[in-house]
């Protein structure tokens, strides 16, 4: 009898706590989850969400931007950059020298007024492709005459329709981790570029390896992270500094993408090479350049080269690498 009550007890008990916990298990996602890429294909290096925040899209090594659909459907193909881009040629060519024909999405931003993605390709330029995806239809590849030597990352003032950019420098076509922060190159640039006139303007010159920008919530600056000289820049828009530029903060570590919060701060992404060890941080950084935030990715991305990118998106943060399959993300 004493048996078969405590069995009793221990139903009713599992029935109560069935009942109390699963409600707010419903609303509950893992702490990490990998949203796969389709086969073969590695390198999402940064993500954006369309207007109706559809998305994940991706570039990625081989020269595609993919539109994750759901866990069903997964990635399926959204836009390509280069017009010489076949599929049999390139889908799953994950190589460097394959780049300058397939292409190689970096930067991706949808102005939310025209719904158009705009995508900073490294060797194709700024380029921008119709809601429904395709090959692009517009290019900025040079300025003043010269080309653009590697275009990286872009963001968008969605209020007057401008695309702020950055040209690494052409050491960047290496790939090589080592040579590019060994070169101490500072011909990085940043540019703007005005949806309306499609004017093309120099913002900032002597940058030592631009790789991310991030527009204030308020549009009165720029931050702009320097891969080589491992710090993060600042650019005035406006007030009394406008077109001026300072240090916003020195970061320890190599900085790559930089994502502004829905709340004003910005995440950064961090690798930090030590003894054969890359390890991948990501940090949350409030508007007086103070590090509020830290997350610790290492073990998800045990990789050579780190992560490139940290975004929040409804609660979520996605996390972005060069020489991984998938795009992970983590709870906020
Ligand atoms: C694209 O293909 C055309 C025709 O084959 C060729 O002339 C052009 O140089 C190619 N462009 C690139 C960037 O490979
Ligand atoms: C990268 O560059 C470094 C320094 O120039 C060089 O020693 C190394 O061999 C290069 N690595 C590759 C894979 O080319
Ligand atoms: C900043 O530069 C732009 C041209 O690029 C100019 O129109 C504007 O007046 C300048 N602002 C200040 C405060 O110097
Ligand atoms: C991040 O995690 C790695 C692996 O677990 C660990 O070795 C490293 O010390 C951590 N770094 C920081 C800054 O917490």
């Amino acid at each position: 009898m004493k048996i078969i009550s405590i069995t009793k007890i221990i139903f009713l008990l599992q029935i109560w706590i069935l009942l109390n916990v699963s409600p707010s298990v419903a609303h509950q996602f893992p702490a990490f989850n990998k949203l796969q890429l389709p086969l073969r294909t590695i390198g999402p290096e940064s993500v954006a969400f369309d207007r109706k925040g559809g998305g994940p899209y991706t570039g990625v090594a081989d020269g595609r931007v993919v539109k994750y659909q759901g866990p069903k459907v997964g990635f399926t193909d959204f836009a390509i950059t280069s017009p010489n881009r076949t599929k049999e040629r390139c889908d799953g060519k994950n190589g460097p020298e394959l780049q300058q024909i397939c292409g190689r999405p970096f930067g991706l931003g949808f102005y939310y007024k025209t719904g158009d993605l705009y995508i900073t390709d490294a060797y194709y330029g700024l380029v921008v492709v119709r809601p429904s995806g395709g090959l692009v239809t517009h290019r900025v590849t040079s300025f003043e005459g010269r080309h653009f030597a590697f275009l990286d990352a872009l963001d968008i003032d969605q209020k007057v329709g401008v695309v702020y950019f950055v040209d690494s420098g052409a050491v960047f076509q290496t790939g090589n981790r080592t040579k590019i922060v060994e070169s101490r190159d500072t011909s990085g640039r940043l540019f703007k570029y005005d949806i309306g006139t499609k004017q093309v303007t120099l913002l900032l010159r002597g940058l030592s390896g631009p790789v991310g920008v991030a527009l204030s919530k308020d549009s009165s600056y720029v931050l702009i992270t320097e891969y080589i000289a491992q710090r993060i820049r600042r650019f005035w828009l406006k007030g009394a500094k406008a077109n001026s530029s300072d240090v916003f903060t020195n970061v320890e570590g190599i900085p790559d993408n930089i994502k502004r919060t829905v709340l004003g701060d910005f995440w950064v992404a961090i690798s930090n090479t030590k003894q054969h060890t890359t390890f991948s941080i990501g940090q949350r950084i409030n508007q007086v350049g103070k590090v509020v935030e830290a997350r610790n990715f290492t073990d998800q991305y045990n990789t050579p080269n780190g992560i490139t990118e940290v975004q929040e998106h409804n609660g979520r943060l996605y996390v972005g690498c060069l020489d991984q399959n998938f795009i992970g993300v983590f709870r906020v």
